[in-house]
């Protein structure tokens, strides 16, 4: 057995071949186009394999993302393409390359990971919990939001500049380049509506499907709200089926003025994280709450134990699963412990974070 570890620039094709046959047997496109940051030869340093007699075995890849949001920045890895061939599963192959990608990002000074996935139980075995909040607004029918001297395209071949400049005034982003913002323009199987001003100037822009995942759904849109809302409008009339947009619970506005329309409105989760520095994230949460003014705020690990709290309300927990969906949501602390008000007032000023992994991100 050869691995875990990253492939030889030799390999990749080979690699990139693996998982072509055994992710998108049916596609008419490669997974790496899917996914040109994470899957790029760049990133190679980040993939993990298992080999055996030269061929490709098991495989995930890690993704470091900085992510900053009104708490700060924050450093993420997010995990995805895992991966063990057919007649070489249950043999822990998965999770011994799983546990190296997590090592890999905690060398990357990463403060958690995370991934999407159906499979939670395999993931809880190895730390990773539901948490962080993810609204689903469904547009079963069409909504009525004329779009008022907006004109609006339906292609891929647009600037990246403008759409990148909207992306970057978002309250949670990762920091991406404007290459990247270009290198995602051309993933496969995707609808990219744009809508312009009478000057020319970009107002919104919202991105459904995504090569093999998020058909339907709207994961990445920018502008401002009345703009934004007319885009949407349109996808749901120009598409002829139901829409669903995936909103952060922190776009308020937005989702404010979505509801206002005949929609379903589904609460779900951002994903499945594993805390990975304990240490460097609840430093980064205090730092927070100093500046908002929370005094005695605190967070703090000291071996399996958890101290969370405020003031005299001071908390313990070996029960990670529940500070992961503190820190991140949906739990809100009353739900996790019988605070007394004013701690319960205290954490929720700070908890939870503000965190959202845009679409074209997604590993
Ligand atoms: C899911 C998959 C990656 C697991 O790979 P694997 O090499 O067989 O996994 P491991 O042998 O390391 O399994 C680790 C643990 O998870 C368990 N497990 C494996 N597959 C599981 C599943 N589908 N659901 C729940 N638990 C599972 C194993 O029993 C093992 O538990 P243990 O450590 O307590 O014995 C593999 O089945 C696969 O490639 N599936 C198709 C692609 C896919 O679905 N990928 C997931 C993308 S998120």
């Amino acid at each position: 057995m050869d691995g875990p570890r990253a492939p030889l620039d030799a390999e990749f094709p080979t690699v990139v071949e693996f998982l072509d046959r055994n992710l998108r047997p049916q596609a008419g496109w490669s997974i790496r186009d899917e996914y040109p940051v994470a899957l790029g030869r760049q990133n190679i340093g980040n993939i993990r394999i298992i080999k055996d007699d030269d061929r490709v075995l098991s495989h995930a890849v890690m993704r470091p993302l900085i992510v900053k949001s009104p708490v700060g920045l924050f450093k993420v890895a997010g995990i995805g393409s895992v991966v063990t061939s057919s007649g070489h599963r249950n043999r822990g192959l998965s999770r011994t390359i799983i546990e190296n990608c997590l090592q890999a990002a905690r060398e990357h000074g990463c403060d958690f990971a995370i991934l999407w996935t159906d499979l939670h139980d395999f993931y809880r075995k190895m730390g990773f919990e539901l948490a962080g909040s993810e609204t689903s607004v469904v547009l079963e029918e069409e909504i009525d939001v004329p779009a008022d001297g907006l004109k609006i395209l339906e292609t891929s071949k647009v600037a990246a500049d403008p759409i990148h400049r909207l992306y970057a005034r978002h309250t949670v982003t990762s920091l991406r380049t404007l290459d990247e913002t270009r290198q995602y323009l051309r993933i496969p199987n995707m609808r990219v509506y744009t809508a312009w001003d009478a000057a020319g100037a970009l107002q919104a822009y919202a991105i459904e499907g995504k090569g093999s995942d998020l058909d339907g759904y709207v994961h990445e849109w920018g502008g401002e709200v009345p703009a934004l809302l007319a885009l949407i409008a349109h996808v749901r009339r120009a598409q002829k089926r139901p829409i669903t947009v995936i909103v952060p619970a922190h776009s308020q506005n937005l989702l404010r003025r979505l509801k206002a329309h005949p929609v379903v409105v589904n609460e779900g989760f951002l994903g499945m994280v594993k805390i990975l520095n304990h240490a460097n994230l609840y430093a980064k949460i205090k730092r927070h709450a100093r500046s908002v003014g929370v005094g005695g705020f605190a967070l703090e690990r000291q071996g399996d134990l958890t101290y969370i709290g405020a003031g005299a309300g001071i908390f313990k927990t070996d029960a990670d699963a529940d500070v992961i969906r503190l820190v991140f949501g949906p739990h809100k602390a009353s739900q996790i412990h019988g605070f007394d008000p004013k701690t319960s007032e205290a954490l929720e000023a700070v908890l939870p974070v503000p965190m959202w992994i845009w679409g074209w991100d997604s590993v």
